[in-house]
Protein backbone atom coordinates (compact mmCIF):
# COMPACT_ATOMS: atom_id res chain seq x y z
CA UNK A 1 0.00 0.00 0.00
CA UNK A 2 1.31 3.55 -0.80
CA UNK A 3 1.63 6.12 2.44
CA UNK A 4 0.57 8.96 3.15
CA UNK A 5 0.79 11.58 5.98
CA UNK A 6 -0.69 14.66 7.01
CA UNK A 7 -1.35 17.43 9.96
CA UNK A 8 -3.35 19.86 11.24
CA UNK A 9 -2.68 22.21 13.89
CA UNK A 10 -4.64 22.39 17.25
CA UNK A 11 -4.88 26.06 17.08
CA UNK A 12 -8.37 26.56 17.17
CA UNK A 13 -11.58 25.33 19.52
CA UNK A 14 -12.45 23.81 16.19
CA UNK A 15 -11.60 22.89 12.62
CA UNK A 16 -13.66 24.66 10.21
CA UNK A 17 -15.75 24.02 6.52
CA UNK A 18 -11.74 24.70 4.53
CA UNK A 19 -10.36 22.10 7.38
CA UNK A 20 -12.63 19.78 6.24
CA UNK A 21 -13.40 19.89 2.69
CA UNK A 22 -9.75 20.56 1.42
CA UNK A 23 -7.71 17.75 3.47
CA UNK A 24 -9.99 15.86 6.18
CA UNK A 25 -12.13 14.96 3.92
CA UNK A 26 -9.28 13.17 1.91
CA UNK A 27 -7.78 11.96 4.74
CA UNK A 28 -10.92 9.64 5.22
CA UNK A 29 -11.08 8.24 2.25
CA UNK A 30 -7.33 7.73 1.88
CA UNK A 31 -7.61 5.70 5.36
CA UNK A 32 -9.09 3.15 2.92
CA UNK A 33 -6.74 2.58 0.21
CA UNK A 34 -3.72 4.10 2.23
CA UNK A 35 -1.24 3.42 4.42
CA UNK A 36 -2.43 6.40 6.21
CA UNK A 37 -0.29 8.51 9.20
CA UNK A 38 -2.39 11.34 10.18
CA UNK A 39 -0.94 14.04 13.19
CA UNK A 40 -2.06 16.50 15.02
CA UNK A 41 0.64 18.88 15.08
CA UNK A 42 1.56 20.47 18.31
CA UNK A 43 5.02 21.72 17.63
CA UNK A 44 3.81 23.41 14.79
CA UNK A 45 0.74 25.01 17.29
CA UNK A 46 3.58 26.97 19.20
CA UNK A 47 5.09 28.68 16.29
CA UNK A 48 3.31 32.43 17.07
CA UNK A 49 2.25 32.42 20.88
CA UNK A 50 0.08 29.99 22.73
CA UNK A 51 -1.31 29.82 25.91
CA UNK A 52 -0.69 25.85 27.60
CA UNK A 53 -4.08 24.89 29.17
CA UNK A 54 -5.40 26.05 26.15
CA UNK A 55 -3.41 23.77 23.51
CA UNK A 56 -3.37 21.08 25.98
CA UNK A 57 -7.43 21.05 25.31
CA UNK A 58 -7.45 21.73 21.54
CA UNK A 59 -5.11 18.78 20.74
CA UNK A 60 -7.56 16.38 22.74
CA UNK A 61 -10.02 17.91 21.01
CA UNK A 62 -8.73 17.76 17.48
CA UNK A 63 -8.01 14.29 18.29
CA UNK A 64 -12.02 14.02 19.04
CA UNK A 65 -12.73 16.08 15.69
CA UNK A 66 -11.13 14.20 13.58
CA UNK A 67 -12.18 10.66 14.97
CA UNK A 68 -15.97 12.36 14.79
CA UNK A 69 -15.19 13.06 10.84
CA UNK A 70 -14.20 9.76 10.22
CA UNK A 71 -10.96 8.72 10.85
CA UNK A 72 -10.89 5.07 12.51
CA UNK A 73 -7.61 4.21 14.34
CA UNK A 74 -8.21 0.57 13.00
CA UNK A 75 -7.70 2.02 9.33
CA UNK A 76 -5.12 4.45 9.88
CA UNK A 77 -2.47 5.90 12.52
CA UNK A 78 -3.59 8.78 14.20
CA UNK A 79 -1.27 10.57 16.55
CA UNK A 80 0.03 13.92 18.09
CA UNK A 81 3.79 14.98 17.51
CA UNK A 82 5.03 16.04 20.13
CA UNK A 83 4.75 12.32 21.05
CA UNK A 84 6.93 11.17 18.42
CA UNK A 85 10.50 13.21 19.26
CA UNK A 86 12.01 11.94 16.04
CA UNK A 87 9.56 15.13 14.31
CA UNK A 88 12.07 17.81 15.95
CA UNK A 89 15.01 15.86 15.85
CA UNK A 90 15.20 15.39 11.98
CA UNK A 91 13.68 19.05 11.65
CA UNK A 92 17.47 19.96 12.98
CA UNK A 93 18.92 18.45 9.76
CA UNK A 94 16.71 19.80 7.41
CA UNK A 95 17.29 23.28 9.08
CA UNK A 96 20.86 22.89 8.25
CA UNK A 97 20.08 21.82 4.14
CA UNK A 98 17.78 24.47 4.09
CA UNK A 99 18.85 27.96 2.75
CA UNK A 100 18.02 31.25 4.10
CA UNK A 101 16.87 32.91 1.50
CA UNK A 102 14.80 29.84 0.08
CA UNK A 103 13.16 29.49 3.71
CA UNK A 104 12.97 33.26 3.22
CA UNK A 105 10.54 33.07 0.39
CA UNK A 106 7.94 30.77 1.73
CA UNK A 107 4.85 32.90 1.24
CA UNK A 108 3.14 31.35 4.55
CA UNK A 109 5.85 33.41 6.67
CA UNK A 110 5.51 35.84 4.29
CA UNK A 111 2.10 36.68 5.21
CA UNK A 112 2.30 35.70 8.89
CA UNK A 113 5.21 37.63 10.13
CA UNK A 114 4.04 40.93 8.31
CA UNK A 115 1.02 40.60 10.39
CA UNK A 116 2.79 39.65 13.29
CA UNK A 117 5.38 42.95 13.02
CA UNK A 118 8.53 41.12 11.04
CA UNK A 119 10.76 41.91 14.65
CA UNK A 120 8.38 40.02 16.75
CA UNK A 121 8.34 36.83 14.37
CA UNK A 122 9.85 33.82 15.90
CA UNK A 123 12.45 31.87 14.66
CA UNK A 124 10.05 28.61 14.76
CA UNK A 125 7.60 30.42 12.42
CA UNK A 126 10.25 30.75 9.72
CA UNK A 127 11.26 27.32 9.83
CA UNK A 128 7.86 26.04 10.18
CA UNK A 129 7.98 24.36 7.06
CA UNK A 130 11.14 22.52 7.31
CA UNK A 131 9.70 21.42 10.64
CA UNK A 132 6.29 20.42 8.44
CA UNK A 133 9.41 18.96 5.79
CA UNK A 134 10.86 16.71 8.51
CA UNK A 135 7.25 15.38 9.51
CA UNK A 136 6.36 14.08 6.03
CA UNK A 137 9.85 12.53 5.58
CA UNK A 138 10.22 10.53 8.55
CA UNK A 139 7.11 8.31 6.98
CA UNK A 140 8.47 8.11 3.51
CA UNK A 141 5.05 9.10 2.34
CA UNK A 142 4.07 8.87 -1.28
CA UNK A 143 1.45 11.27 -1.15
CA UNK A 144 0.29 14.54 1.15
CA UNK A 145 -3.11 15.23 1.31
CA UNK A 146 -3.56 18.84 2.05
CA UNK A 147 -5.52 21.93 1.11
CA UNK A 148 -3.85 24.78 -2.01
CA UNK A 149 -2.40 26.41 0.65
CA UNK A 150 -0.01 23.80 1.23
CA UNK A 151 1.51 23.23 -2.05
CA UNK A 152 4.99 25.64 -1.96
CA UNK A 153 5.61 23.83 1.59
CA UNK A 154 5.26 20.65 -0.47
CA UNK A 155 7.49 22.06 -2.78
CA UNK A 156 10.25 22.61 -0.22
CA UNK A 157 9.71 19.16 1.25
CA UNK A 158 11.00 17.75 -1.77
CA UNK A 159 13.60 19.63 -2.52
CA UNK A 160 15.02 19.08 0.92
CA UNK A 161 14.43 15.47 0.20
CA UNK A 162 16.44 16.10 -3.15
CA UNK A 163 18.89 17.61 -1.70
CA UNK A 164 19.94 15.03 0.94
CA UNK A 165 19.58 11.85 -0.85
CA UNK A 166 21.94 13.85 -3.49
CA UNK A 167 24.46 15.05 -0.50
CA UNK A 168 23.94 11.72 1.41
CA UNK A 169 22.53 9.13 -0.61
CA UNK A 170 19.05 8.00 -1.25
CA UNK A 171 17.19 7.99 2.14
CA UNK A 172 13.93 10.02 1.83
CA UNK A 173 11.08 9.21 -0.49
CA UNK A 174 9.82 12.11 -2.74
CA UNK A 175 6.52 12.62 -1.67
CA UNK A 176 3.27 14.07 -4.44
CA UNK A 177 1.30 16.48 -3.39
CA UNK A 178 -2.45 15.24 -2.87
CA UNK A 179 -4.69 18.18 -3.26
CA UNK A 180 -8.37 17.92 -3.97
CA UNK A 181 -9.74 19.39 -7.78
CA UNK A 182 -12.71 20.91 -5.92
CA UNK A 183 -12.54 22.79 -2.77
CA UNK A 184 -8.66 23.16 -2.30
CA UNK A 185 -9.71 26.34 -1.33
CA UNK A 186 -12.74 27.51 0.53
CA UNK A 187 -12.81 30.78 0.67
CA UNK A 188 -14.21 33.67 3.22
CA UNK A 189 -17.91 34.06 3.50
CA UNK A 190 -17.27 37.80 3.55
CA UNK A 191 -14.74 38.61 1.58
CA UNK A 192 -14.77 35.62 -0.69
CA UNK A 193 -11.55 36.18 -2.65
CA UNK A 194 -9.60 34.94 0.75
CA UNK A 195 -9.10 31.69 1.58
CA UNK A 196 -11.41 30.32 4.69
CA UNK A 197 -8.98 30.94 8.07
CA UNK A 198 -9.57 30.80 11.83
CA UNK A 199 -7.59 34.52 11.72
CA UNK A 200 -10.21 35.87 9.54
CA UNK A 201 -11.08 39.68 9.38
CA UNK A 202 -14.55 38.97 10.91
CA UNK A 203 -16.27 35.51 12.47
CA UNK A 204 -18.98 35.79 9.62
CA UNK A 205 -16.34 35.00 7.51
CA UNK A 206 -15.47 31.82 8.72
CA UNK A 207 -17.92 28.18 9.52
CA UNK A 208 -16.71 26.32 12.07
CA UNK A 209 -17.44 22.32 12.06
CA UNK A 210 -18.34 22.60 16.11
CA UNK A 211 -20.57 25.77 15.83
CA UNK A 212 -24.13 25.82 16.64
CA UNK A 213 -26.03 24.61 13.85
CA UNK A 214 -28.51 28.24 13.65
CA UNK A 215 -25.31 30.15 13.59
CA UNK A 216 -24.12 28.28 10.91
CA UNK A 217 -27.37 29.26 8.86
CA UNK A 218 -27.01 32.67 9.81
CA UNK A 219 -23.76 32.77 8.39
CA UNK A 220 -24.58 30.84 5.35
CA UNK A 221 -27.39 33.46 4.94
CA UNK A 222 -25.52 36.64 5.19
CA UNK A 223 -22.52 35.74 2.97
CA UNK A 224 -21.42 37.87 0.81
CA UNK A 225 -23.23 37.31 -2.97
CA UNK A 226 -21.85 39.10 -5.62
CA UNK A 227 -24.07 41.74 -7.97
CA UNK A 228 -26.32 40.47 -10.54
CA UNK A 229 -28.67 37.95 -9.76
CA UNK A 230 -27.65 34.72 -11.57
CA UNK A 231 -26.31 31.82 -10.63
CA UNK A 232 -23.28 30.73 -12.41
CA UNK A 233 -19.82 29.13 -11.60
CA UNK A 234 -17.55 31.86 -12.21
CA UNK A 235 -14.78 32.33 -9.74
CA UNK A 236 -13.59 35.26 -11.45
CA UNK A 237 -16.27 37.46 -11.13
CA UNK A 238 -18.54 36.12 -8.85
CA UNK A 239 -16.20 34.76 -5.94
CA UNK A 240 -19.25 34.80 -3.68
CA UNK A 241 -21.17 32.55 -5.50
CA UNK A 242 -18.42 30.21 -6.51
CA UNK A 243 -17.09 29.36 -3.25
CA UNK A 244 -21.77 28.50 -2.20
CA UNK A 245 -21.29 26.41 -5.27
CA UNK A 246 -18.55 24.50 -4.09
CA UNK A 247 -19.38 23.98 -0.63
CA UNK A 248 -22.94 22.51 -1.95
CA UNK A 249 -21.15 20.28 -4.57
CA UNK A 250 -18.47 18.82 -1.85
CA UNK A 251 -21.16 17.94 1.17
CA UNK A 252 -23.96 16.71 -1.48
CA UNK A 253 -21.36 14.89 -3.69
CA UNK A 254 -21.99 16.38 -6.79
CA UNK A 255 -19.75 18.35 -9.52
CA UNK A 256 -20.62 21.74 -9.66
CA UNK A 257 -21.54 20.76 -13.12
CA UNK A 258 -24.17 18.84 -12.02
CA UNK A 259 -26.01 21.70 -9.41
CA UNK A 260 -25.78 24.97 -11.61
CA UNK A 261 -28.78 23.91 -14.06
CA UNK A 262 -30.88 23.30 -10.83
CA UNK A 263 -31.05 26.56 -9.90
CA UNK A 264 -32.38 28.52 -13.40
CA UNK A 265 -35.06 30.77 -12.39
CA UNK A 266 -34.08 30.66 -8.74
CA UNK A 267 -32.30 33.05 -6.51
CA UNK A 268 -29.69 33.73 -4.11
CA UNK A 269 -31.41 32.64 -1.22
CA UNK A 270 -32.43 29.21 -2.77
CA UNK A 271 -28.71 28.70 -3.19
CA UNK A 272 -27.93 29.87 0.51
CA UNK A 273 -30.80 27.62 2.33
CA UNK A 274 -29.93 24.48 0.04
CA UNK A 275 -25.59 25.34 1.38
CA UNK A 276 -27.28 25.56 5.19
CA UNK A 277 -29.41 22.78 4.83
CA UNK A 278 -26.05 20.54 3.39
CA UNK A 279 -23.97 21.96 5.77
CA UNK A 280 -26.23 21.72 8.94
CA UNK A 281 -26.83 17.93 8.02
CA UNK A 282 -22.97 17.17 7.63
CA UNK A 283 -22.22 18.99 11.18
CA UNK A 284 -25.05 18.05 13.53
CA UNK A 285 -24.40 14.36 13.39
CA UNK A 286 -20.75 15.03 13.56
CA UNK A 287 -20.70 17.32 16.46
CA UNK A 288 -22.78 14.80 18.32
CA UNK A 289 -20.30 11.93 17.27
CA UNK A 290 -17.23 14.49 18.79
CA UNK A 291 -18.95 15.09 21.77
CA UNK A 292 -18.61 11.34 22.84
CA UNK A 293 -15.44 10.96 21.96
CA UNK A 294 -14.73 14.13 23.92
CA UNK A 295 -16.58 12.69 26.88
CA UNK A 296 -14.36 9.57 27.21
CA UNK A 297 -10.74 11.26 27.40
CA UNK A 298 -9.12 7.76 28.67
CA UNK A 299 -10.03 6.47 25.50
CA UNK A 300 -8.57 9.18 23.63
CA UNK A 301 -5.15 9.08 25.55
CA UNK A 302 -5.35 5.10 25.34
CA UNK A 303 -5.46 5.37 21.11
CA UNK A 304 -3.23 8.00 21.05
CA UNK A 305 -0.57 6.09 22.87
CA UNK A 306 -1.02 3.32 20.59
CA UNK A 307 -1.16 5.91 17.66
CA UNK A 308 1.77 7.42 18.98
CA UNK A 309 3.89 3.57 19.54
CA UNK A 310 2.98 2.98 15.50
CA UNK A 311 4.59 6.07 13.85
CA UNK A 312 7.56 6.15 15.95
CA UNK A 313 8.12 2.66 15.03
CA UNK A 314 8.08 3.71 11.55
CA UNK A 315 9.75 7.24 12.32
CA UNK A 316 12.68 5.73 14.56
CA UNK A 317 13.93 3.48 11.57
CA UNK A 318 14.06 6.38 9.26
CA UNK A 319 15.41 8.47 11.41
CA UNK A 320 18.54 6.34 12.53
CA UNK A 321 18.88 5.80 8.86
CA UNK A 322 19.29 9.44 8.35
CA UNK A 323 21.49 9.83 11.49
CA UNK A 324 23.57 7.44 9.60
CA UNK A 325 23.71 9.01 6.55
CA UNK A 326 25.10 12.16 7.93
CA UNK A 327 27.88 10.62 9.72
CA UNK A 328 26.98 10.82 13.55
CA UNK A 329 28.75 8.70 15.40
CA UNK A 330 26.62 6.01 16.60
CA UNK A 331 26.79 5.78 20.69
CA UNK A 332 28.49 3.24 21.52
P1 LIG B 1 -3.60 23.79 8.91
O1 LIG B 1 -3.78 23.29 10.30
O2 LIG B 1 -3.54 25.26 8.70
O3 LIG B 1 -4.75 23.25 7.99
C1 LIG B 1 -5.07 21.87 7.92
C2 LIG B 1 -5.43 21.50 6.50
O4 LIG B 1 -6.55 22.27 6.04
C3 LIG B 1 -6.25 22.83 4.78
N1 LIG B 1 -6.96 24.12 4.65
C4 LIG B 1 -7.79 24.44 3.66
N2 LIG B 1 -8.22 23.76 2.57
C5 LIG B 1 -9.11 24.37 1.76
N3 LIG B 1 -9.60 25.61 1.97
C6 LIG B 1 -9.21 26.33 3.05
N4 LIG B 1 -9.70 27.55 3.26
C7 LIG B 1 -8.27 25.75 3.95
N5 LIG B 1 -7.69 26.18 5.10
C8 LIG B 1 -6.89 25.16 5.52
C9 LIG B 1 -4.75 23.01 4.77
O5 LIG B 1 -4.26 23.08 3.44
C10 LIG B 1 -4.29 21.78 5.50
O6 LIG B 1 -4.16 20.69 4.62
N6 LIG B 1 1.20 23.29 7.67
C11 LIG B 1 -0.03 22.54 7.85
C12 LIG B 1 0.06 21.50 8.94
C13 LIG B 1 1.15 20.48 8.77
C14 LIG B 1 1.22 19.47 7.77
C15 LIG B 1 2.37 18.71 8.07
C16 LIG B 1 0.44 19.16 6.67
C17 LIG B 1 2.20 20.29 9.61
N7 LIG B 1 2.94 19.23 9.18
C18 LIG B 1 2.76 17.63 7.27
C19 LIG B 1 0.83 18.08 5.88
C20 LIG B 1 1.97 17.33 6.17
C21 LIG B 1 -1.10 23.52 8.25
O7 LIG B 1 -0.83 24.63 8.65
O8 LIG B 1 -2.34 23.06 8.25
Amino acid sequence: RPRVLSGIQPTADSFHLGNYLGAVRNWVSLQETHDAFYCVVDLHAITAGHDPKMLRARTRNGVAQLLGLGLDPERCTLFVQSHVPEHAQLAWIMNCLTGMGEASRMTQFKDKSSKQGAERATVGLFTYPILQAADILLYQADAVPVGEDQRQHLELTRDLAQRFNSTFGKTFTLPAPYIPKAAAKITDLQEPTAKMSKSASTPNGLIELMEDPKRIAKKIRSAVTDTGRDIVFDQENKPGVANLLTILAAFTDRSVEEIVPGYEGKGYGDLKKDVADAVIAFAEPMQQRVKLFQDDPAQLDKLLSTGAEKARSVASVTLARAYDRVGFLPPA
